[in-house]
């Protein structure tokens, strides 16, 4: 089935959606960026500061950080992943979340994932799987186990925000990718490589 036009209509809903208070102080709604069938979907928490002036999701400093990462993994924004978020408006101060945001926007990200119908999910932060799995989600203890959302894979590992303060988490980060990778090449190409 061809969803470009079904996205293209969530895209222009969501740009210009008033059903919360974060409207009144985002520049732009940050739909997600990606092809339209991406295999992969990764999800982050909320835009910043540079995705709220641009309108795309993670073009900062965390989003270079991930860049680097799928990189290294030989993933391409343009071919391989779709990037979103849970919240679509940046909350002022990147202060986090409200659970009432969460709810009012989550059934865009549903939307999303429903349309684009990726093969795996990967979480960046506790925000995401917290939202999308369990509540009780404990990151530090539980990034890198696989997880179902319904028919879908599901993949909890670090935000790139926590790698940039913290980073001795790379190493852990690292090895999550990997097993994206391994689920990938399972799933969908058992001829993608990462270079050695
Ligand atoms: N952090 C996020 O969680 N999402 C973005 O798009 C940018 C930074």
């Amino acid at each position: 089935m061809d969803n470009t036009e079904e996205l293209k209509a969530l895209f222009y809903e969501v740009r210009q959606c008033t059903q919360c208070p974060l409207h009144k102080t985002r520049t732009k709604a940050v739909f997600g960026n990606g092809l339209p069938d991406s295999p992969i979907m990764l999800i982050g928490e909320a835009p910043g500061y540079d995705e709220d002036q641009t309108g795309k999701a993670f073009v900062g400093r965390s989003g270079q950080l991930l860049d680097k990462i799928l990189q290294a993994c030989n993933f391409h924004r343009r071919k391989h992943v779709f990037i979103g978020n849970i919240l679509k408006c940046r909350p002022p101060k990147n202060r986090n979340p409200e659970p009432e945001e969460v709810q009012t926007c989550l059934p865009y990200l549903m939307k999303q994932i429903e349309l684009i119908n990726p093969k795996i999910l990967v979480t960046l932060g506790a925000v995401p799987v917290k939202t999308l799995v369990d509540k009780d989600f404990k990151i530090t203890r539980q990034h890198g186990e696989w997880m179902q959302l319904e028919d879908r894979w599901l993949l909890p590992t670090f935000h790139p925000s926590a790698l940039l303060r913290n980073p001795a988490l790379k190493r852990d980060a690292w090895s999550d990718f990997q097993k994206v990778v391994e689920k990938y090449q399972e799933l969908v190409d058992p001829e993608h490589k990462i270079k050695s």
